[in-house]
């Protein structure tokens, strides 16, 4: 028979996946190669550490049978320890701030841990931070661990033990850049003493996103004061016990668009699904890889899944409401649907046969000074505020005539998939375009719906 003990024998051994369609348009001739951590079994890097820490309190005899694990995650090092205490036996409570996807909060859940949530924006230090609530909890519960991945010296041993070697291995020791994130440091404090003791010229690169202080401290020795982003699971607003910076060679800053870009643009074009995290690197993966010939190998790594993010950043409406979205993804459609913060809204119009002052009244009511003239669902003509009442100033009594009387031509039209570009040519010459579905005139995108994308 051939089976696992358990799933945490699943852990580690993950593989290498050459990346080909997003190098072969950017003319990069080095090639890059992605550690599939999301193939761990709870889909992220942070498994190993999970398992790894907990070895360590059960052989420190700090952690017994029915104990508790407390914890301060950003998700994964809690689904890591969550697995690793299910088939173990022991309860689990994570502390996680607001920013956190529900997916992970929810799968933490279903792995059988307590939750409790603090807000992103409390300071370190404080008592509502999420790393000082954990240690609160913790020491209010008998018979628990704190493991404290941010210091705890089993979070870089277990890569300095299992990701370095593997990526020494499997690329038969060719490996000239490592490039990863830093978020405890673990990851890429522990790999990265490995690789430059088998190799001392391997180049470590570390992707920090714009915000974060690791590149500023790495350059300058300064901390500097942290500014808001969207990523999870990296960067910090102070530095960690567990990176160690000494071992990094560059830190490059990634934007939130561009992490969250290369994430989607590794899940279409490469199939390799992943979190916001992966897009980062692989984004500071993209930098190094230009600068550099066919007998170089970058390998980076993939943290954690997409599946963790499916209602944020892998989502076209959360990725247009945070202004991130890529003009090309933007449809009519999408625009339509999210306008006025998602609220379900009826097209205004009126039919060529009603009154001029009928109409006037629709668009006063209404608060539009544009609107379409439509009959059997399709678009016969347009009447615009300022022209009618430029009409009606020379012939007060075409108030009563119909409005096909007084209408201009038709906003143009154009179908719901069409793109942020098609509709913005429209808008040069026109006000307003109209949407068809199925031959049906469904919606109306104005210049104003299009500058409000764009805040
Ligand atoms: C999604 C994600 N990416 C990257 C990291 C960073 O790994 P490390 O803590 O080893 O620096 C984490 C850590 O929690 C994470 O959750």
């Amino acid at each position: 028979m051939k089976f696992y003990n358990s799933v945490l024998d699943l852990i580690g051994k993950t593989p290498l996946v050459r990346i080909n369609n997003i190098t072969k348009q950017q003319k990069i001739k080095a090639p890059i190669y992605a550690k599939m951590e999301n193939l761990n079994p709870g889909y992220s890097v942070k498994d190993r550490i999970g398992v790894s820490m907990i070895d360590w309190a059960e052989k420190e005899g700090i952690l017994k049978k029915g104990g508790t694990i407390v914890e301060a995650t950003s998700g994964n090092t809690g689904i890591g320890l969550a697995l690793t205490a299910a088939v173990r036996g022991y309860k689990c409570v994570f502390v996680l701030t607001d920013k956190v996807s529900v997916e992970k909060n929810r799968y933490l859940k279903a792995l059988g841990a307590d939750i409790v949530v603090c807000p992103a924006a409390a300071k370190p230090g404080t008592p509502d931070h999420y790393v000082q609530t954990a240690k609160r909890i913790a020491k209010e519960t008998p018979g628990s661990f704190y493991p404290d991945q941010y210091s705890h010296p089993a979070n870089p041993a277990a890569h300095y033990r299992t990701t370095g070697p593997e990526i020494w291995e499997d690329t038969e020791g060719k490996i000239t850049h490592f490039v990863s994130s830093i978020g405890t440091g673990g990851t890429i404090s522990g790999t990265s003493r490995y690789l430059k003791e088998m190799n001392p010229n391997i180049r470590i690169v570390g992707a920090d996103p714009y915000g974060s202080i690791f590149k500023t401290y790495k350059d300058s020795g300064h901390v500097p004061e942290p500014t808001p982003y969207l990523v999870e699971g990296i960067g910090q607003a102070l530095p960690t016990v567990n990176a160690d910076l000494t071992v990094v060679d560059e830190i490059i800053n990634i934007t939130d668009r561009e992490s969250f870009e290369m994430a989607r643009q590794l899940s279409r074009r490469e199939g390799i699904f992943c979190g916001g995290s992966s897009g980062t690197i692989f984004a500071a993966a993209l930098k190094v890889a230009k600068e550099l010939d066919e007998n170089s190998l970058v390998v980076f790594i993939v943290c954690d899944t997409g599946e963790h993010y499916l209602t944020k950043f892998h989502s076209d409406e959360w990725m247009k409401e945070k202004l991130l979205l890529e003009p090309q993804r933007i449809t009519a459609n999408l625009i339509v649907e999210t306008k006025n913060g998602g609220a379900p809204s009826d097209l205004i119009f009126v039919a060529p046969t009603d009154t001029v002052a009928v109409a006037l009244e629709k668009m006063s009511e209404s608060g539009i000074t544009q609107m379409p003239v439509i009959e059997d669902n399709h678009s016969v003509g347009s009447l615009r505020e300022s022209r009618v009442l430029t009409k009606l100033l020379q012939n007060r009594d075409l108030m009563e005539s119909p409005v096909a009387d007084v209408m201009d031509e038709s906003f143009p039209v154009l179908e719901v998939d069409s793109n942020l570009n098609e509709i913005k040519k429209k808008l040069q010459k026109s006000p307003a375009v109209l949407i068809e579905d199925f031959k049906r005139i469904t919606g109306i995108i104005t210049r104003s719906d299009v500058l409000e994308l764009q805040k």
